[in-house]
């Protein structure tokens, strides 16, 4: 049989199509699959078996998005094969049912209400959405940190030239002493006028986790509210809200509990919801209903779906042997270099102070200099920081990271600091 040019071509578009196609099926039909039902035995061999990783570098800034496990991703697919089979029937039928029990395995995960809680796409619309929703008086005042992250500064700023509240920043301590240090700095910042302090769980530039309860009772005995960003929080840490008596907390479920990229909460505590202005008109809901708060419109629902997924295979980790991995891994590389010339670590050295987020600098380098040096020559993937008082790359591993690449790190990091006088 002749070919003509055009069926040639075409067949070759197939066939060049096929191999990726086919390949990217084997890679999901072979991986093993955790059995839940069996309790995890800190077994961390098996559970990089449950990532596909690039093998052109080492990851470690996990801290921005933590890739799924594939067992997470293969249920998420599932779910998007499904909605995309089903279509409105979906959205008009199971829906809601569904975003209901996600959000009370949510609740329930979180320590609290689920009348106290929304599934959010992540940090920023949680915390924009109660920035935002704060019925601001001109010359009212909120205290925040140089620390903090950019896009929640930047809602306050807008606040500041929409409604002429003040903003004011303290700076955080690299190395804290004690909790009193920094519980103080805030304290110090609150006056008459001040309505909301900011505050993060863990800073996500150097991994400093802050002592939040403490604050809270500050701020609360001074008679002003708090909102927790907890973007690198959930599921690092082992916490339950309840424990913290924060007013506000936000956080983002595609960084360390594994979920598809999309996914956040927002809670409020009761008392609170009322007063809070909705960034979207939501008039069919009652005030004290903080559904009124989660007036996207339509957005892709096998997100909230999948978080069911990410829920079952953190859960069967255990939160505890998360958190304790993560401080081992940090703890592995920040050893071996942290007394060694020219290398500076911007986490506090008191290590309960701190779990899988780190910060590290060469003295004599500029950080987005040290980071391209890590990806060109020694194919470490991180991201370099400049912000405040902190200067160098921030290392964020992940639950599937080994000795052997945290190895490389250290050999990389202390090659390039014998290289600076
Ligand atoms: C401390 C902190 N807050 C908020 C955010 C924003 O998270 P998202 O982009 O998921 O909204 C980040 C993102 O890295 C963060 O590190």
């Amino acid at each position: 049989m002749q070919f003509s040019k055009r069926q040639f071509l075409k067949s070759l578009a197939i066939g060049a199509l096929l191999p990726f196609e086919a390949k990217s099926k084997s890679i999901l039909q072979s991986f093993h699959k955790p059995n839940y039902s069996v309790p995890f035995t800190s077994n961390w061999d098996e559970i990089r078996s449950h990532y596909l990783l690039k093998k052109e570098y080492i990851n470690l800034e996990n801290g921005y998005y933590s890739i799924m496990a594939q067992p997470v991703l293969e249920a998420y697919l599932q779910d998007i094969q499904k909605i995309n089979l089903e279509g409105s029937y979906y959205l008009r039928t199971v829906q809601f049912d569904d975003k209901l029990n996600t959000k009370q395995r949510l609740a329930n995960y979180l320590g609290c209400e689920p009348e106290e809680l929304i599934i959010t796409r992540n940090t920023t619309e949680s915390l924009d959405t109660v920035i935002s929703g704060i019925d601001w008086k001109p010359g009212d005042e909120a205290v925040m940190a140089e620390q903090d992250y950019g896009s929640m500064l930047d809602m306050f700023k807008q606040q500041a030239n929409r409604y002429g509240i003040t903003n004011k920043k303290i700076s955080l301590p690299i190395d804290p002493k004690t909790d009193e240090e920094i519980v103080d700095l805030y304290a110090q910042a609150i006056t008459k006028k001040t309505r909301l302090l900011m505050v993060c769980h863990m800073v996500n530039i150097s991994g400093q986790i802050l002592p939040i309860k403490k604050i809270c009772d500050m701020a609360h005995s001074k008679g002003v509210q708090v909102m927790v960003d907890g973007a690198h929080a959930v599921s690092q840490i082992n916490f339950k809200l309840s424990d913290l008596g924060c007013d506000y907390y936000g956080s983002s479920l595609h960084k360390w509990l594994g979920c598809p990229l999309g996914a956040g909460i927002l809670y409020v505590k009761k008392e609170n919801i009322e007063a809070l202005w909705p960034i979207y008109g939501e008039y069919g809901v009652s005030k004290t209903n903080i559904a009124k708060l989660n007036h996207t419109g339509t957005h892709p629902v096998a997100t909230d779906i999948a978080i069911n997924h990410a829920l079952d295979y953190s859960l069967w980790i255990g939160i505890e042997n998360k958190e304790k991995r993560l401080r081992y891994l940090q703890n592995y590389w920040i050893d071996k270099v942290s007394s060694h010339k020219n290398i500076v670590i911007n986490t506090p050295s008191n290590k309960t102070r701190s779990c899988g987020i780190a910060n590290v600098g060469i003295k004599g380098i500029d950080a987005i200099e040290l980071a391209k040096i890590l990806l060109n020559q020694y194919k470490i993937w991180t991201v370099g920081i400049n912000t405040a008082n902190i200067h160098g790359v921030r290392i964020t591993p992940h639950l599937y990271t080994t000795e052997k690449e945290l190895n490389t790190l250290v050999d990389a990091l202390i090659e390039i600091s014998n290289l600076t006088k």
